[in-house]
């Protein structure tokens, strides 16, 4: 562990602001007390309760928990249903089908509404795409877009055939598409020409001709969306038109039923090694929770409410909460292509304004970039029709939540601060809006069927005022079945540290209330703008660059994106003259990487410190990047490096 926990309590003792929820807005909110009641008096009959309720099965399941191949864990298992038949056939049956389902906004202005009829239409064509290039249930593809509507229908048409997507975020590089491509052996691609990214093309494609170049992979389609129209090279035999295949398939399909078992997608993640995750999630349990999520944590309301999430369709928040939860549940939602400052800073407000947004999910690091560009901003539109404000993937500082609630909330609002992580599929804990009295900071409790505690290094839950390790002590449905070929793996990662317990990786404290206050990871993740990198996995991508002998990785606290990349290298004797080797470091892990990936500083040292037994201590790397002097150096090897690295960081 090389976190202290000690982070974060000086705001804890001190924040004593309280918000009830209005008794209007509790009088009308879909999360009502009895919510707790029901959860507690039989858990797992609760959830069985919430699957038959909310979703539409093809055989009715009658069994919930099924925990005897623990940890991987199986939820309603004698069901069979369809994820995208619940996500937009039902809605249509059931007269809904002039509802718009998205509201498109591309980066450069150009916008589409497309209604649940309109979406059914192409989630069949989409579907039947895929069978005509001989996708069939179990098969892998990997998705690799812009924000369009054409991811999601991407995504849905797979789980209408029951094939499993693998979507990879449009801005992770060639190199990083290859080795999702090969872990999951996926072996059809459906991409875009490129898509619109501050006034750039991202060269989405041209990524997807590197990658598959790379070779080793089983892929022999590729299916390209035009987006951009900008010119693309074109492998005739392997490559085909979107617009065309759709055109030719069927307008109608019939969903294929699966069973609630089934894998639904694989979504890689960082961890603490080099290698990232493939994180699988299946369908029954999954789609369950998406929804009960969303319908009572964002108070929504279909065929009212206008829905928008920032968030990527690449990251799991773009899963849980653009594709799954929101369809499942009969939502109208924004889907926004481009960045908040495209062209101008107020882009993301006139959005909300132009659709009447109800309900808005983003994140801190946005909320702080926006509290950066001043609120004069959003002043300039009219937001008074956000009912609700909610907050996703870092710790929110309680000045950017007081921010968030005045300047975009109008006071008005209440923010529902979810905490949760792409390997658990739904939120976990935050309040209920109608019920829980929220303070700035704290994402409060577990939702009704979740049960979380917060422990010592032993194990044992602390107590109240206490910090320690955030775990899940029960199994919940929308939890990860595990890591895509290779149990141990995942037996090891969450399951060994406190035996019988879903260990997070992050440390939490619990109040004077047991309200839960999330301190950030305890592990060799970072959280950079909400997107998780690992220290490692930078570590690695640095020494392969022929310059490089050694290298070490920190997050370091910043104010806009959370945490931000930190590297100390060490250079080759030869290399140690290049005039710019740093730019051309920082380029190196984008492409290996992707840009997020970036260091925001790369440091040339002499020596990096460690223990006598070779361990780096990024704890005192960290003391350097944070400009804070180096902490306890005694069990360095060679205490003299910290003084080295630190005249340098200053010279720097
Ligand atoms: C962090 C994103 C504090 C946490 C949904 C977790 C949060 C990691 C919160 C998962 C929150 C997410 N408060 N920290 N409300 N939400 N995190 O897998 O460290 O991209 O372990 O999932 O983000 O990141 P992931």
């Amino acid at each position: 562990m090389t976190n202290d926990l000690s982070g974060g309590v000086d705001n804890l003792l001190t924040e004593t602001r309280t918000f009830p929820p209005s008794a209007e807005f509790a009088a009308q909110a879909n999360a009502q007390p009895e919510l707790f009641d029901r959860a507690a008096a039989d858990r797992e009959g609760f959830w069985l309760e919430q699957a038959r309720e909310l979703l539409t099965w093809r055989t009715e399941p009658t069994q919930s928990l099924d925990w005897s191949d623990a940890p991987v864990a199986r939820w309603f298992a004698d069901g069979t249903l369809n994820a995208c038949e619940n996500a937009v056939d039902r809605h249509v049956a059931a007269g809904n089908g002039d509802r718009v389902a998205i509201h498109f906004e591309g980066e450069p202005g150009d916008r589409r509404d497309i209604t649940y009829a309109e979406l059914l239409e192409q989630v069949s064509r989409a579907a039947g795409a895929l069978e005509a290039n001989g996708v069939t249930k179990g098969d892998r593809v990997a998705i690799y877009l812009p924000m369009i509507p054409e991811a999601v229908v991407a995504m849905l048409a797979c789980a209408r055939i029951g094939a499993v997507h693998s979507v990879v975020f449009g801005g992770f590089s060639a190199d990083a598409l290859h080795s999702r491509i090969i872990d999951g052996d996926a072996r059809v691609v459906i991409t875009a020409d490129g898509g619109w990214r501050r006034g750039k093309q991202l060269p989405l494609k041209r990524a997807v001709d590197e990658a598959i170049a790379k070779g080793g992979t089983a892929v022999d389609r590729v299916l390209v969306v035009r987006r951009t129209e900008q010119d693309v090279e074109w492998t005739e035999g392997r490559d085909v038109d979107w617009a065309e295949a759709l055109a030719a398939a069927p307008a109608t399909h019939e969903p294929v039923a699966v069973e609630a078992e089934h894998p639904l997608y694989i979504l890689y993640t960082s961890g603490t090694t080099g290698k990232p995750k493939g994180i699988v999630h299946t369908t029954g349990g999954y789609l369950t929770q998406s929804q009960y999520t969303f319908r009572y944590v964002f108070d929504h309301k279909p065929g009212q409410d206008v829905y928008w999430c920032t968030a990527d369709v690449g990251w799991v928040t773009g899963h849980s909460y653009v594709a799954y939860g929101p369809l499942a549940d009969g939502a109208t939602q924004v889907l926004y292509e481009g960045t908040p400052d495209a062209p101008h800073q107020g882009r993301w407000w006139e959005i909300v304004q132009r659709y009447g947004v109800t309900l808005l999910y983003t994140s801190p690091t946005a909320i702080r970039t926006c509290m950066k560009w001043g609120e004069q901003i959003p002043g300039e539109f009219d937001l008074s029709s956000l009912r609700l404000l909610g907050s996703v993937g870092e710790p929110i500082n309680p000045e950017a939540w007081m921010w968030y609630r005045r300047v975009i909330g109008g006071e008005r609002t209440p923010i529902v601060d979810t905490w949760w992580q792409t390997e658990t599929g739904a939120i976990l804990i935050s309040p209920l809006p109608g019920i829980t009295s929220t303070q700035p900071g704290s994402a409060t409790k577990p939702l009704p069927g979740i049960e979380a505690d917060v422990v010592d290094d032993a194990g044992n839950p602390v107590e109240n005022g206490q910090g320690g390790y955030l775990v899940l002590s029960s199994p919940w449905p929308s939890m990860t079945r595990g890591i895509w070929g290779d149990r141990q793996r995942f037996v090891d990662t969450y399951w060994s540290r406190f035996p019988g317990k879903y260990f997070a990786g992050d440390g939490a404290r619990k109040d004077d209330d047991g309200d839960i206050w999330l301190l950030g990871r305890v592990d060799d993740v970072m959280n950079v703008s909400g997107h998780r990198l690992s220290t490692t996995e930078i570590e690695s991508s640095l020494v392969s660059h022929p310059s490089v002998a050694e290298a070490a990785v920190v997050g370091a606290t910043d104010d806009t994106t959370g945490q931000a990349v930190v590297a100390f290298v060490i250079l080759r004797q030869e290399a140690a003259e290049a005039a710019d080797i740093v730019a051309e470091l920082r380029a190196h892990v984008a492409k290996e990487i992707g840009p997020i990936a970036k260091p925001r500083d790369i440091l040339v040292v002499a020596d990096l410190p460690k223990t006598r037994s070779g361990k780096i201590m990024r704890r005192l790397l960290r003391d350097v990047a944070e400009g804070r002097e180096a902490g306890d150096v005694t069990t360095l090897a060679d205490s003299s490096v910290m003084d080295q690295i630190s005249k340098g960081m200053a010279a720097g």
